[in-house]
């Protein structure tokens, strides 16, 4: 059985979708105690983000039960507009009541390796030896790439490395992402994606016939997986 599909007429209807997603794994996760969410960054989330912080979804989340992480960030400070932290503090952490101890922001000022080394002590100390997210949001380049994971580099595949730094993307940047073995531990790993512009990416993962593109990297290996699209980046998949 292939992933879950989500497909919503437009960007802001899958915004709604995906927003009321994070909402309701969030409410199921807290009443277990905690939610443990990895975002992405780029533009396709951001209203996304938004509507978390507006009512009635900032009055369902249990913000106090959130532990919040990236799945992967531009090694550039807070305040760079190239910055995943620093746009979602901009589009909700800024408006909700988290505190700073909840808030993962990837670490941006230290040698690559040792902040991917930070950051995986960060993820250990705050969800054990054996991390499961309840959710990672994950967006789609359209050359295929997820996270800060691109085409051309080969599949990060030891289970014991939760993050990596790499160079690449747009901007081309030095950068931190979370690997495919932690990723694959998640409950809930949901593609977010809209527009044209990702149609022949979207059909071209979906149909898992290239191992080259590092979204086809991402089988959960006991959770869900899910697609949330409009019909503009579904446009070119072929009905189940
Ligand atoms: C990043 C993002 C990246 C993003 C895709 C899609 O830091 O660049 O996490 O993986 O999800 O590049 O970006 P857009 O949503 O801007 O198209």
């Amino acid at each position: 059985m292939g992933p879950e599909r989500m497909i919503f007429d437009d960007a802001d209807a899958a915004a709604r979708g995906g927003a009321a997603l994070v909402a309701d794994l969030a409410q199921q996760a807290a009443g277990r105690g905690r939610f443990a969410a990895a975002i992405s960054g780029g533009s396709s989330p951001r209203p996304l983000h938004r509507l978390l912080a507006a009512p009635p979804l900032f009055h369902r989340i249990p913000w106090t039960r959130v532990d919040l992480f990236w799945a992967d960030e531009r090694m550039v400070p807070a305040d760079d507009p190239a910055s995943n932290f620093g746009a979602a503090r901009q589009d909700f952490i800024g408006s909700v009541p988290m505190s700073p101890s909840q808030v993962h922001p990837m670490p941006t000022h230290a040698e690559p390796e040792i902040a991917a080394a930070d950051y995986q002590r960060q993820i250990s100390n705050t969800l054990g030896p054996s991390p499961v997210f309840d959710l990672v949001m994950l967006g789609l380049g359209s050359d295929g790439h997820t996270a800060s994971l691109f085409p051309g580099q080969p599949e990060p595949a030891d289970p014991d490395v939760w993050v990596l730094p790499v160079v690449g993307g747009s901007p081309s940047v030095a950068r931190l992402t979370l690997t495919p073995p932690l990723i694959n531990h998640a409950s809930v790993v949901c593609f977010f994606v809209t527009g044209a512009g990702k149609a022949d990416a979207v059909r071209n993962v979906l149909a898992a016939a290239d191992s080259r593109l590092p979204a086809t990297w991402i089988r959960p290996a006991n959770g869900r997986l899910l697609w949330i699209l409009d019909r503009a980046a579904a446009s070119k998949v072929k009905e189940k």
